[in-house]
């Protein structure tokens, strides 16, 4: 692994330092075109202002805290010392994106202490990026807290200057998987948002909004909001003054507590994050949110390896086949009464059609969901502690015979733990649960926590699942297990320091064309997506329907999009797992694009973000690291567009066999979705093309290197 660091102290910019409290404290990142200041008013509360080329992009905005049965920190505070230090190093993703992350910022951390006989110490620390900043709060060991720090509440703002074009879900306290709504600033209106989700429970308090949440200005400037590295703390939502375009911290709580998070001395919160761009396609090439978390400290990891994956799984949402069996429960046992429905999907028998389908077709692993007892109790229910127990198997699965007939067809079996929230059976559970993994050599999990948490009163974002989430990842690692959790906290570049954290869920799935009664998700979702949730990390979306009305199954749902977009999500939307999520049958019926699920990479060496615009479009180019091959997707919205491409990303002195799957003259996501047309032909560092997408449409290209 090659890292370079270099640590630089640099001394400190005093701008126009008359007296004390006009003592401004700067920071630019390396090429200045992102600055910092920072200062204390006359009251000594501290504040910091933000500037993108020279123009102000934060105003003036205050920092502080407010606890339980204690002073606020937020006024009355002096700048006893400050230290900035640049710092530059490359270091490598064990999978990922890309291969080489450079991590280049420069640092100017402020120490502040009360003035009033409080004497309580804080110091915030600003990291100055070329594509935005980061600041976190750190909190030293001092002996002016008695006991824990309760925080009520973070009171940090971002006072923003313009009425930016907005794409933003609401700031549910338990679910993110709410469609965007695009609206200027002072037009959000959270409130109003009604939840379509199914599955879970949604709570919304406030005029608030999660993050990543993503803006766009007049002369083009993008902005995204979000945060790294949460650990110990609750998940951030923002709320909105519209009429002042100030977005301010609110924290997920609880009905349990009457603060927000509970802490010891000494401690940092996470960082809050601005990336900060003059264009979209930079936006996602961004890595300030892995840059801001730690290194990696499980070591090598090898012991899990990207890949391609099918499942027992899209069969259940169209409602094919199901999770449960038809047990039921005597004297608290799951007990074969003779209900067996004999629609069951996790039989030993149709899980050995997906591995045989899978080793046929270059796909890795199978995901296998509802193998095991309590699936009949699993949702609605008030009590959920004890129904699942992650080992006992149904009668008509056979763990053995299926884990050794996957392991001879050279295929992993994906487990799967629906905890239906019940977060203290599956804390009990855990060791057992990931022991049996490592017994079988299963070395990937998919997690669940649908429904409302029990604990009653707990938010799935707040620092109780916070920490639930995090300590299943730290102990399964210690089993050689890697995490994609469904219903997740926010992905805040975590996978840096623990990269057994692989994927997640964490948005409005394929699951929602499924079944969701608004629709499912529109032609625009994936195209705002990509911009807004991708920026936080992989998403396990789980593309590849080519059966998209399936009407055999539900007359009233559809995926919306066209089978030429389903292909060029494997490379636009990023994740180490990546499902080929139909049913074998679809797939069989389809050999030709099926041909690109076959071919595309899960692992990648770089990734260049052609073009795009937020909501409308985006084309994404990535080169797979084992065969240096390269991928390339596009996606729009409800528009038909034209896209020219250049290749002079490619190899020079190379030529690529090329295979380009693109929508068909008549096609369109609604009237005509697989009208897909498929050329071959022979592409170098000089060729152009220019390709059209249908309305809700894209295209996929695979350039394998001519031999
Ligand atoms: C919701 C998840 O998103 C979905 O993928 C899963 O099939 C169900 N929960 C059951 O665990
Ligand atoms: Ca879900």
């Amino acid at each position: 692994m090659r890292i370079w660091v270099s640590i630089v102290l640099l001394s400190i910019s005093f701008f126009s330092c008359q007296n004390e409290s006009q003592l401004v404290l700067t920071s630019s990142s390396p090429n200045t075109n992102v600055e910092v200041d920072f200062n204390v008013n006359q009251e000594g509360k501290p504040f910091y202002l933000v500037k993108f080329k020279n123009k102000v992009v934060v105003d003036t905005s205050y920092l502080g805290f407010e606890f339980k049965d204690i002073p606020s920190l937020e006024k009355n505070f002096k700048v006893k010392n400050t230290t900035t230090q640049s710092f530059n190093e490359t270091w490598q993703m064990p999978w990922g994106e890309q291969l080489d992350v450079v991590n280049n910022y420069n640092e100017l951390k402020i120490e502040l202490e009360e003035t009033s006989e409080l004497n309580r110490k804080l110091n915030i620390v600003f990291k100055v990026y070329d594509d935005g900043i980061g600041f976190r709060y750190e909190f030293p060991e001092q002996n002016k807290f008695e006991g824990d720090v309760l925080i009520k509440e973070e009171h940090t703002e971002f006072n923003l200057t313009e009425d930016y074009k907005t794409f933003w879900i609401p700031g549910d306290w338990d679910i993110y998987e709410h469609l965007y709504s695009t609206t200027k600033l002072s037009e959000i209106d959270a409130k109003s948002y009604i939840p379509k989700t199914n599955l879970a429970q949604s709570y919304i308090p406030e005029n608030a909004v999660n993050t990543p949440v993503t803006m766009v200005g007049k002369d083009g400037l993008h902005l995204s909001f979000h945060e790294a590295s949460l650990l110990d703390y609750s998940g951030m939502t923002l709320k909105v003054d519209t009429e002042n375009f100030n977005l301010k911290s609110n924290l997920v709580g609880s009905e349990n507590r009457d603060y927000k998070v509970k802490q010891s001395l000494p401690f940092n919160t996470p960082w809050r994050t601005i990336q900060i761009t003059d264009n979209a396609p930079d936006l996602i090439a961004s890595n300030l949110i892995v840059n801001l978390n730690e290194p990696n400290k499980l070591g090598d990891v090898s012991w899990f390896t990207p890949m391609k994956y099918t499942g027992v799984w899209w069969e259940m949402h169209l409602g094919k086949s199901t999770w449960d069996y038809g047990m039921e429960m005597v004297d608290g046992k799951w007990t074969d009464t003779g209900k067996a429905h004999g629609k069951h999907g996790a039989t030993t028998e149709n899980v050995k059609r997906f591995i045989d389908f899978s080793a046929k077709n270059n796909i890795k692993g199978v995901l296998v969901e509802g193998w095991n007892t309590g699936w009949e109790r699993w949702i609605g229910f008030e009590d959920r502690e004890g129904v699942f127990d992650f080992v006992t198997t149904y009668p008509d699965y056979d763990l053995d015979e299926v884990t050794s007939y996957a392991k001879e067809k050279g295929v992993e079996i994906i487990m799967h733990h629906e905890t239906s929230a019940a977060t203290q059976t599956y804390e009990k559970q855990q060791d057992t649960a990931y022991a049996l993994m490592q017994k079988y050599g299963m070395h990937a999990v998919k997690s669940g926590y649908v429904g409302k948490i029990i604990p009653k009163g707990e938010y799935h974002h707040g620092q109780y699942m916070v920490n639930q989430y995090n300590n299943a990842a730290i102990k399964a690692a210690s089993y050689e297990v890697a995490v994609n959790a469904h219903e997740p906290i926010k992905a805040t570049g975590l996978r840096r320091t623990y990269p057994n954290i692989i994927s997640r869920e964490g948005l409005r799935g394929q699951e929602f064309n499924a079944w969701s009664g608004d629709g499912g998700n529109p032609p625009e979702h994936l195209p705002i997506v990509a911009f807004t949730r991708m920026l936080a990390g992989p998403i396990d979306f789980t593309p590849g329907i080519f059966n998209i009305k399936f009407d055999e199954y539900r007359k009233d749902n559809q995926v919306n999009t066209t089978l030429a977009q389903q292909l060029a999500l494997y490379v636009v939307i990023y994740s180490p797992v990546q499902m080929a999520a139909d049913l074998v049958e679809h797939y069989e019926a389809n050999p030709k694009p099926l041909q690109f699920i076959r071919d595309v990479g899960v692992d990648w060496k770089e990734s260049i973000v052609l073009n795009g615009e937020v909501g409308d479009y985006v084309t994404i180019a990535r080169q797979e690291r084992e065969t240096d091959n390269w991928f390339v997707g596009s996606i729009t919205d409800e528009n038909a567009r034209t896209i020219t491409l250049n290749f002079d990303f490619l190899e020079e002195g190379q030529t690529y066999d090329a295979v380009i799957y693109k929508d068909g003259e008549k096609a369109h996501w609604d009237n005509n979705p697989l009208d897909i047309k498929i050329e071959e032909l022979q592409i170098n560092k000089n060729s152009n093309l220019t390709i059209k997408l249908a309305e809700g449409g894209g295209f996929a290209i695979s350039l394998i290197k001519t031999k």
